[in-house]
């Protein structure tokens, strides 16, 4: 069970507003308490912070408002005194633009790092072909010393690595080593199946009036991905008892069966992106950005065949929330105020009870909720500001007040808000301003009352965790879902060596009746106390053991 720390918004401890190693080890009773096995930290390394963080200016030194090398080693020990275990993330498909290796590569075509990225000459004056970045606007950004533009699949301060070069390759394997040999616990590995692009780089589909194509299908799951992954698993990974977790935006339960073969030869899971992209915008321009709620019958339609591709060929992992995606809560949920803890603990209950490796992302066991935020100088991450100046101001294909909706509901900056530890003056997060502001809700939501009540959502959370190291069943248990088109209620059953588990999760606001034949099973877990055997209230959720 993975606990997923972002370290600028956990705790800071020395009062700059901004969160630090220190804070996250001042912390570790509380995660301790929570019961979790592993942490995973967001970038901590130097970086000039265009994308906090996943622009990576030097892979073996902190970023100095996370605090010292020093303070990393001391943290790591007091993770492994506890029991507990350190992944960090690795962030190789691209660097930051103040890199070295990057600065030496602009600088001409024929120094030691020119072919380190990838670089390409002009085509009739413009760029070598029509791929739109994340990030918004074109991929490929001119570089006059060189007369060539580079590719960048993000920001143009995220220039993409040549993964095609051998020498960038074992560079890359070396910064692994660094931290491995530092004793760390494993990588979650960023966008990693961006690594390898399709040859030649044609130009990509382009939607109904779109500017840019999608290089989507170029760039991710790419031709030479499997080798590289298997190399870099045979020269580092295979050499340390280590876990690791692919990022792979648009991966299939298929590929992920290969990436994630109980063979072992390439990673042991992957973060696939299939069941927080369901609902979508109409304007395909638009891309992520949009205000739906989603369709029950479709999320448990994703879940489920992840759940059936994986069972016995590879390995699941299980997220609602991540530091790119907005609060669970405020998202699945059609209520985050009156019944938010409910809510939130059925939440928890169908996810940790599906088999795979559940990630927590910080505040979820808390219940935390989306912002809500109305004005645009409310939003940081770069991602929402350039999606809203972009389709606002420039493309103008969407109004101001629908793009402010579409950011309350999708925005990253959502998952980025400060934690919300108790309810003193900025949450008990800092003494300073925080770097980026505190949900207003801090009062009402906090660890400290949460502590203190034994019905919390973090008690719940706790006892998810529990059962899971508990029950083989939970575990390693095979999946089936009952009843597909209901729209209303979640139910599965899992099945390991003669034992079943029933779970049970109505995801409205409404009661309502459903006979599983629960009767003759024992209650495992539940978010409210005693009912009507058949009846299931706004949000009920319950497990049994049959
Ligand atoms: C995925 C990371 O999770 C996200 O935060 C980041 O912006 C992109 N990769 C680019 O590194």
């Amino acid at each position: 069970m993975v606990y997923q720390i972002y370290p600028r918004s956990f705790q800071d401890s020395n009062n700059d507003g901004i969160g630090d190693l220190n804070g996250i080890k001042q912390r570790l009773p509380y995660l301790k308490k929570l019961g979790v096995d592993v942490l995973w930290l967001n970038p901590i390394y130097q970086s000039p912070d265009v994308d906090n963080g996943y622009d990576i200016a030097d892979y073996e030194k902190i970023q100095p408002d996370f605090g010292t090398m020093t303070d990393f080693d001391q943290l790591l020990a007091a993770i492994h005194e506890n029991g507990l275990k350190l992944v960090m993330d690795l962030v190789v498909n691209h660097t930051s633009d103040q890199h070295k290796w990057f600065q030496e590569s602009k600088r001409s075509q024929d120094g030691p790092y020119a072919d380190y990225y990838i670089w390409r000459d002009p085509v009739d004056g413009h760029e070598p072909n029509n791929w739109g970045a994340s990030f918004n606007g074109s991929a490929w950004t001119y570089v006059p010393e060189r007369g060539q533009y580079y590719l960048h699949l993000f920001a143009p301060e995220q220039p993409d690595l040549n993964w095609e070069n051998e020498e960038v390759r074992q560079q890359v394997y070396s910064l692994m080593r660094f931290w491995l040999d530092k004793g760390i616990d494993g990588f979650r590995m960023d966008v990693i199946n961006m690594i390898s692009k399709v040859p030649g780089l044609p130009d990509g589909p382009l939607a109904q009036g779109a500017v840019y194509g999608d290089s989507s299908k170029f760039t991710t799951n790419g031709p030479r991905l499997n080798e590289f992954l298997q190399e870099m698993n045979r020269e580092v990974l295979s050499q340390y008892d280590v876990m690791t977790v692919g990022e792979m935006p648009g991966v299939t339960p298929e590929l992920a069966q290969q990436y994630t073969s109980l063979a072992g030869t390439e990673l042991n899971m992957v973060f696939q992106f299939e069941h927080v992209s369901l609902a979508g915008n109409p304007d395909r321009r638009l891309g992520k950005w949009n205000d739906q709620p989603i369709k029950l019958s479709e999320l448990k339609k994703s879940l489920s065949r992840w759940q059936e591709g994986l069972d016995g060929k590879g390995w699941n992992s299980l997220y609602w929330n991540n530091h790119d995606q907005p609060r669970a809560v405020s998202r699945f949920a059609t209520d985050d105020s009156k019944y938010r803890a409910k809510a939130a603990k059925m939440l928890g209950t169908t996810l940790h009870f599906l088999q795979g490796t559940p990630y927590v992302y910080e505040g979820e066991e808390l219940g935390m909720t989306n912002a809500h935020y109305t004005q645009l100088q409310q939003y940081e991450d770069i991602e929402s500001l350039n999606a809203f100046h972009e389709y606002v101001e420039k493309e103008k294909i969407v109004d101001e007040q629908t793009m402010l909706e579409y950011l309350a509901h999708m925005s990253r900056d959502n998952a980025r808000t400060p934690m919300q530890w108790d309810d003193t003056q900025n949450a008990g997060f800092s003494a300073a301003k925080p770097w980026f502001a505190l949900n207003p809700n801090y009062r009402e939501i906090n660890a400290k009352d949460e502590l203190a009540e034994q019905d919390s959502v973090f008690y719940y959370y706790q006892k998810l965790i529990k059962l899971r190291h508990q029950e083989a069943v939970i575990r390693y248990g095979s999946y089936q879902l009952l009843d597909p088109k209901d729209e209303q209620v979640f139910a599965y059953l899992r099945e390991f060596q003669g034992t079943t588990l029933l779970v049970i999760n109505n995801f409205t606001t409404e009661t309502v009746e459903r006979d599983y034949d629960q009767g003759k099973g024992k209650l495992l877990l539940a978010n409210y106390p005693a009912g009507k055997l058949t009846e299931l209230r706004p949000y009920e959720s319950r497990a049994y053991l049959l």
